[in-house]
């Protein structure tokens, strides 16, 4: 798994999908830079969200608010006194921790212990072994992972009941019980904002603090009465958006899981109050149906109910996807009830209402929230499609098999050799191709060669020119997945990428 995870990083910074931010200068930790490839890429899922969110909808309509927002935003939506995480340092090693993923840590170590104690007796029972039987009676299987669970829900208690110390005293006891730091000198845990400050204005004096927006979500709530009045928009209906969002999170290691600027694609749907935990069931529906549609695979997703909800939500649920490191949460689908709405109204003193017809009464709007980070969705998408494969002669190769909507490149164009006039033909297909789809043009090196960097960066068709194709106008186009290769007509290629490619 953590074999996989590392050649994710490495093969999407060899082929130019993403970059450390400021390389040159030893980079910055948690920020990224999307490169040729996956700037494509990144598009492309974000085009694919949008059609099927915005396009799709006749209900939905999408915006594009300002990062910057009025400092009071955040002092209504809650962050400014409750956004944070408990964080704590190590004395000896200067470094700093998030808590609760530190406390993860130790019983992810447990969880190691138990599956190390699994694997052994597996090997020494062979075809007689029966995990689940084994896992359920070993008692030091069982005394891991039952310690593993009990560590766990003490951690939960204590943050929810902001009992600090004792988040405190159990890292020190698990550092005892199973040394990962190496050292016990903790500082106490603080609750550490996420927020990132900034200033807006050019004298001290009347310069005015501001945040960088944690959720883009706000930028919608805020913008809720103006555009439900001159879209004419009635109940339900849906806003969405997608951009930016910075959060000051203390993580290393998780690549672009958690970073420290990332993007969202949030959609708020607003219904009738009482109605909502219907519309929060169709969408929770509607967005696994979604990820579906893009064939990863059904035994990658899985639900993950909130049992423990924020003080503004009445349900909540995490898509979980299978990345390298295990199920982790790629999105999520909250019903907001009017919290948000009703905050703002306070603090702005605006209402924030409907007037619903039918009913012949003005409320304020319950809300249900669709949330998924671009990037996760990147990492969900290209660490899935990344395959190595042994060929029938042996041979190794590494595929990118992205879903041909989503690839960066969708038809590289070969000549055979760069002679005799078959780069011209190639130069003209090209020509004939690019208003249309994103295609590339490569010469260089033998044939082998190029159909193999196109698998490595994803490229669903190559289509080869060759001295036959003056005589015949036909070429060769070999299919990534299979390598199956067929002759076809020149003028058939619009028609065969096209039906491979749109959504
Ligand atoms: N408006 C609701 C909201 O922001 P969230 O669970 O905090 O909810 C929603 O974030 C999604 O945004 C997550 O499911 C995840 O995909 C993405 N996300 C959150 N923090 C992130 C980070 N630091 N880096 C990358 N993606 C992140």
């Amino acid at each position: 798994q953590e074999d996989k995870f590392k050649k994710v990083v490495s093969h999407a910074k060899e082929y130019g999908f993403i970059f450390q931010s400021s390389e040159i200068y030893d980079g910055l930790s948690a920020v990224y830079d999307y490169a040729q490839n996956g700037a494509e890429l990144k598009n492309s899922i974000r085009e694919y969200w949008w059609k099927s969110m915005v396009q799709m909808n006749e209900n939905i309509v999408g915006i594009d608010a300002a990062i910057f927002m009025h400092p009071t935003t955040w002092k209504a939506s809650g962050h400014v006194d409750a956004f944070n995480d408990p964080l704590i340092d190590n004395k000896d090693s200067k470094k700093r921790y998030r808590a609760d993923v530190l406390i993860e840590d130790y019983a992810e170590k447990l969880n190691i212990k138990a599956e190390k104690e699994i694997a052994k007796a597996a090997k020494r029972f062979g075809d007689a072994f029966d995990r689940s039987e084994f896992v359920n009676t070993n008692p030091r299987v069982v005394g891991y992972l039952s310690k593993k669970e009990a560590v766990l829900s003490r951690m939960a208690r204590s943050l929810e009941n902001e009992d600090l110390k004792d988040v405190k005293a159990l890292i020190e006891e698990l550092e005892i019980a199973c040394p990962l730091s190496g050292s016990k000198n903790w500082t106490d845990v603080k609750q550490f904002n996420l927020m990132f400050g900034t200033k807006l204005g050019a004298s001290a004096e009347s310069a005015m603090d501001l945040y960088l927006r944690p959720e883009t979500a706000q930028g919608i709530f805020v913008n809720f009465a103006n555009v439900q009045k001159t879209g004419r928009m009635k109940i339900p209906f849906g806003i969405a958006q997608t951009g930016k969002a910075f959060r000051n999170e203390i993580v290393a290691r998780q690549f672009i899981f958690r970073m420290r600027e990332f993007e969202q694609m949030e959609m708020q749907f607003f219904v009738r109050p009482g109605e909502e935990l219907k519309w929060y069931e169709l969408w929770k529906e509607t967005r696994l149906k979604w990820h579906l549609s893009l064939g990863l695979g059904e035994n990658k997703y899985r639900f993950h109910d909130h049992d423990k909800l924020a003080h503004y939500a009445n349900a909540a649920a995490d898509i979980e996807f299978e990345f390298p490191f295990g199920f982790k949460e790629l999105e999520g689908i909250h019903s907001r009830t009017d919290f948000d709405l009703k905050a703002h109204e306070e603090h702005s003193g605006k209402k924030l209402q409907f007037f619903d017809h039918e009913m012949n009464k003005n409320y304020v709007p319950y809300v249900v929230e669709t949330s998924i980070g671009l990037d996760r969705m990147f990492l969900a998408v290209f660490s899935s499609a990344l395959q190595e494969e042994t060929l029938e002669d042996g041979s190794e190769r590494v595929v990118l098999k992205l879903p041909p909507v989503l690839a960066p490149t969708k038809a590289a164009i070969l000549p055979l050799i760069k002679k005799d006039g078959l780069p011209e033909i190639a130069r003209e297909i090209m020509d004939e191709l690019k208003f249309d789809f994103s295609v590339a043009y490569d010469e260089k090196d033998a044939i082998g060669r190029r159909y193999r960097r196109q698998d490595a960066i994803g490229t669903p068709f190559c289509i080869t020119v060759d001295h036959d194709t003056k005589n015949d106008g036909m070429v060769t186009i070999r299919y990534r997945d299979t390598m199956e290769q067929n002759r076809i007509k020149i003028e058939d290629l619009r028609s065969i990428i096209s039906k491979e490619v749109s959504m």
